[in-house]
């Protein structure tokens, strides 16, 4: 397979907004009497607004206006965690892959369920590296859907055959496949494992020995 794009989710890939969702979706908890643990906020990853507090609700039901007020009551907790985030946010060796596929003249985009990703970019300054950002306001279907990736390679002008996702998330690497791309899944295989690489985290792997891995799948 030769990679033409490479495209990134950004929470869990490039930075670790996880902490800020947790906190957020903490102090929605605390404030309605719903135990929520670090350990619940793990099934969070990857899905969307909607989904999370579907998760975090545990069954309990509540109306559709509630829901929206909960939403939103929880993204500006998250909001104002994301507005003192800066560049030392972004994960280590995120910056030098960026930086890496930009020289090999290669298409790159961000691909991901929050609608707050143009906000984290612009915090994190990476915003000018990529060709296209496709995000939760981009598709009403999120990730494990293919919506999302499909409309990224588009937005990139390759074919799904030639973009690699790079993913954290359990419902983005399946995502990836069904849009019919390849994976590279960064973090623990109970995870990640479906994706065809697997890596820790980017750190001290190269743009380079990624493309040299897929040419031989
Ligand atoms: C994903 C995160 O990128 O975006 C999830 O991994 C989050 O944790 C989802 O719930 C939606 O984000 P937002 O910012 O639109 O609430
Ligand atoms: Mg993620």
């Amino acid at each position: 397979m030769i990679i033409k794009a490479f495209l990134f989710d950004l929470d869990g890939v490039l930075t670790d907004t996880s902490e800020l969702h947790f906190l957020a979706w903490k102090r929605l908890a605390e404030e309605e009497g719903i135990l929520f643990t670090r350990e619940d906020n793990e099934a969070l990853r990857g899905v969307s607004r909607r989904e999370s507090l579907n998760l975090l609700l545990k069954g309990r039901q509540v109306s559709e206006e509630q829901a929206r007020e909960m939403m939103e009551r929880k993204n500006s907790y998250y909001v104002e965690l994301v507005r003192q985030m800066t560049p030392a946010n972004l994960l280590p060796g995120a910056l030098e892959m960026i930086e890496e596929i930009r020289r090999l003249g290669l298409k790159q985009a961000i691909v991901s369920s929050s609608k707050n990703a143009w906000l984290v970019l612009e915090r994190l300054q990476i915003g000018e590296f990529f060709d296209a950002v496709i995000d939760g306001n981009s598709s009403a279907r999120s990730k494990p859907y293919p919506d999302l990736f499909l409309l990224a390679a588009q937005a990139v002008g390759v074919n799904p055959g030639n973009c690699l996702v790079v993913e954290d998330a359990q419902a983005g690497v399946e995502a990836a496949h069904a849009a019919g791309m390849k994976a590279l899944g960064l973090g623990p295989r109970e995870r990640v494992g479906a994706a065809e690489l697997v890596f820790p985290s980017l750190e001290s792997h190269s743009a380079n020995e990624v493309i040299t891995f897929f040419e031989g799948l």
